[in-house]
């Protein structure tokens, strides 16, 4: 296992989502689990992938580290810090280091707001300089490869190919300590799948940040991490460095995954 510091960590988490009934049940709040106990740990600098099929918890699993979905049980600890029993304010200082690409990038960006825009207004919200606003934008948007023309382009002018580049550009532009993607390729054309994968991994090479991706596709995960867990049914079945999952799986379901991923290639 790599040493250093823990940028994320859970113990034993458990989570889901609240529902009502309807009637009398409505005075009833239960919570139907997703994630059954997840232990997760992702070091300085390193590239995690957590795979799992869909409706797995993946998703849940990152609005967990993100601090948008509280455990019923277990500790979230971002930077030496259990997120859950910070004041609202400092909870926002500690995840202003956690860079977020979400799911869909078709959905993620606003379509009223400028490329621009969408990019200076994390930094104003968190009261940078004015006059250091332009110089960050242009700064981030040349690291993920947009020219200065696209930054006054709407994001239904885009491709979903630039769309992903500006919601990348957006998750760095704090000099986040870890970046967290949610299946960023799944919803591009195959031949811009390869461009974004060799894109994160520029960027987790210049700015030495960790990297937790979330996938369904293990090629993707082979890419883009050097370690794994795979997450069947909201528990972790299996972990390890990448490698060895794919040559030597220990759970049936992993055999599984890898026999329908070889299939597809
Ligand atoms: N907001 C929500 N309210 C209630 N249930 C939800 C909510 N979001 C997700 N779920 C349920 O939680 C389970 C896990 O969903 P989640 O989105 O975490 O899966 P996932 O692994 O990310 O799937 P996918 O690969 O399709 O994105 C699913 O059964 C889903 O229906
Ligand atoms: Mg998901």
């Amino acid at each position: 296992m790599p040493d250093g510091n823990v940028i994320v960590l859970l113990k034993d988490v458990v989570a889901g989502y609240q529902t009502t009934g309807r009637g009398w049940r409505s005075l009833f709040k239960h919570v139907n689990v997703v994630l059954r106990g997840v232990n997760l740990r992702v070091y300085d600098g390193e590239r995690v992938a957590i795979i799992g099929e869909s409706g797995s918890g993946k998703t849940t699993l990152l609005k967990v580290v993100l601090g948008l979905l509280k455990p019923v049980k277990g500790s979230v600890e971002v930077l030496g810090k259990d997120i859950y029993k910070l004041p609202w304010r400092e909870r926002v200082n500690v995840l202003k280091q956690v860079g977020y690409v979400p799911q869909d990038p078709y959905k993620a960006l606003n379509p009223k707001l400028r490329v621009r825009t969408i990019l200076s207004e994390p930094l104003e919200s968190a009261k940078a300089k004015p006059e250091e606003v332009e110089g960050r934008v242009r700064e981030v948007a040349k690291m993920v490869q947009l020219s200065d023309k696209i930054l006054d382009k709407y994001p239904g002018e885009l491709s979903g190919g630039m769309m992903q580049r500006v919601l990348i550009a957006r998750s760095i532009i704090h000099d986040p300590e870890i970046l967290i993607l949610d299946e960023p390729t799944s919803a591009l054309d195959v031949s811009i799948q390869a461009q974004i994968i060799e894109l994160i991994n520029n960027i987790h090479k210049k700015l030495e940040l960790a990297i937790l991706t979330v996938t369904h596709d293990l090629g993707v995960a082979q890419y883009l991490s050097d370690r794994a867990v795979i997450l069947y049914k909201g528990g972790v079945i299996e972990e390890g460095y990448i490698d060895d999952i794919i040559t030597r799986p220990k759970h049936e379901y992993t055999n599984l995954l890898i026999a329908s991923y070889k299939a597809s290639i």
